[in-house]
């Protein structure tokens, strides 16, 4: 809607009596939040978003004042009567450090929501340093998984922008089952060495676009999932954290493709690897994966720059026989520069049974950071071509 119709629907509405506004603000203090940092204010912010959500008017307000709140769980669910609800965080929301506090897997769950800007410069911080102790799914089968921090599901018309998210207990932001979303100008910030903490993770999503944002974290940047479809990243700095990663894929049964993954003008500094696409070595059943882009991009300091691994299986979890039943194709890896910290700053590996079909290698310069050595490329299972010049030479 253009800026001339708002003032004249107002005029329209007022003038038929109508008892309709544009905006309206629901401040959690005026619910009972205290921003002591210590007294849970969840049911304050709940009622705050019940309210907001079902005011009928074009845009109601969720005010998150300057200050200092802990909150435990919170479930922010549409469908909403405004055509757009706005959350604006101004303070600093800490999570409940206790997991008992947490009855599903998420601590913020932004649901079934047409119509949603999340915006302002506030934080909000997962206290993962208590949880992160308690991060014991690898071996113990009954763990119950850490909360993530903020989980946008079913939600579709949205922005999120600016606001920062703090040493989530799991992951920072994951974006599921959602489509026609903006993520911009966030930070999302954890300890390089702490764990699954990746930064955005999206799956069954469309129409995503993640830009302007740094991410630190102590797994991967952002992780792609299944059935994801038009994706774009662009201005991601990226590290310390594991990179951009397709994957895994193959690890579910009739899992969707994943297709039209665009990663653009991004930088990577210190990341065990920068972009990535894995699929386990044993799939359940057959998928895809194409038109994926990578280019314009910057490494600084980088393991495995540009890697594809089709046969992904760590900790023993496959028996490591069966090739992967992802097809991969129609990848174009282009400008792409920096310094790779490992010596094979290429490495593609197909799968023996779908070998990977159009894959582009186009002005690539990785420098080994050995000092009087050269990095190399390697391809196993690789059909495609190669433009401009390669350094390290091509494998296609
Ligand atoms: C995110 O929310 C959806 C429900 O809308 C739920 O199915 C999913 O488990 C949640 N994810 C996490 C990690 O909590
Ligand atoms: C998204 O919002 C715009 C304007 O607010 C609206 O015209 C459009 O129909 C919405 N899209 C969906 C999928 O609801
Ligand atoms: C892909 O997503 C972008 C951003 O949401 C959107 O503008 C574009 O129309 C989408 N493309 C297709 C083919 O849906
Ligand atoms: C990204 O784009 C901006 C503006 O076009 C440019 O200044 C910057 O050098 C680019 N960064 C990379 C990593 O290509």
């Amino acid at each position: 809607m253009n800026l001339l119709w708002f003032p004249f629907l107002s005029l329209l509405l007022s003038a038929a009596g109508a008892p309709y506004n544009l905006t309206k603000t629901f401040n959690v203090k005026h619910y009972g939040a205290v921003s002591d940092g210590k007294s849970d204010s969840a049911k304050a912010f709940q009622k705050a978003w019940d309210d907001a959500c079902g005011w009928e008017g074009l845009k109601p307000k969720v005010l998150i004042p300057e200050g200092r709140f802990l909150v435990g769980s919170l479930v922010f669910q549409g469908p909403c009567k405004g055509r757009k609800v706005v959350v604006q965080v101004k303070g600093y929301v800490v999570s409940q450090a206790d997991l008992n506090a947490y009855k599903t897997h998420d601590w913020i769950s932004f649901r079934y929501i047409n119509g949603l800007l999340v915006t302002g410069k506030g934080t909000f911080d997962g206290q993962g340093a208590y949880a992160w102790p308690h991060n014991n799914c690898r071996s113990n089968k009954k763990c119950r998984p850490l909360p993530w921090s903020l989980n946008f599901s079913f939600v579709s018309n949205a922005t999120i922008r600016g606001i920062t998210s703090i040493n989530s207990k799991n992951v920072h932001i994951q974006i599921f089952a959602s489509k026609d979303m903006n993520f911009q100008y966030l930070k999302l910030i954890a300890p390089g060495n702490s764990p699954n903490t990746d930064g955005i993770h999206v799956g069954q999503s469309e129409n995503i676009v993640i830009e302007h944002s740094i991410i630190s974290t102590g797994d991967d940047c952002i992780s792609i999932g299944p059935a994801t479809k038009n994706l774009s990243i662009s201005q991601v700095w990226c590290g310390p954290g594991h990179g951009i990663s397709i994957g895994s894929l193959g690890g579910g049964k009739d899992e969707g493709d994943v297709v039209g993954v665009n990663v653009k003008n991004c930088t990577f500094t210190g990341t065990t690897n920068g972009v990535r696409i894995k699929t386990w070595q044993e799939s359940p059943s057959s998928s895809s994966a194409y038109k994926l882009t990578f280019e314009d991009l910057v490494m600084r300091n980088v393991d495995n720059p540009i890697i594809i691994d089709q046969k992904y299986c760590p900790h023993n979890l496959c028996s490591n026989k069966a090739p992967s039943l992802v097809k991969i194709s129609k990848v174009k890896f282009r400008k792409i520069r920096g310094v790779t910290r490992t010596k094979n700053a290429i490495n593609l590996v197909c799968s023996d049974k779908f070998p990977c079909e159009e894959i582009e290698l186009s002005d690539i310069d990785l420098k080994y950071s050995v000092a009087g050595d050269v990095a190399i490329a390697s391809c196993v299972n690789v059909k495609g071509r190669s433009f401009g010049s390669i350094n390290p030479p091509s494998c296609i």
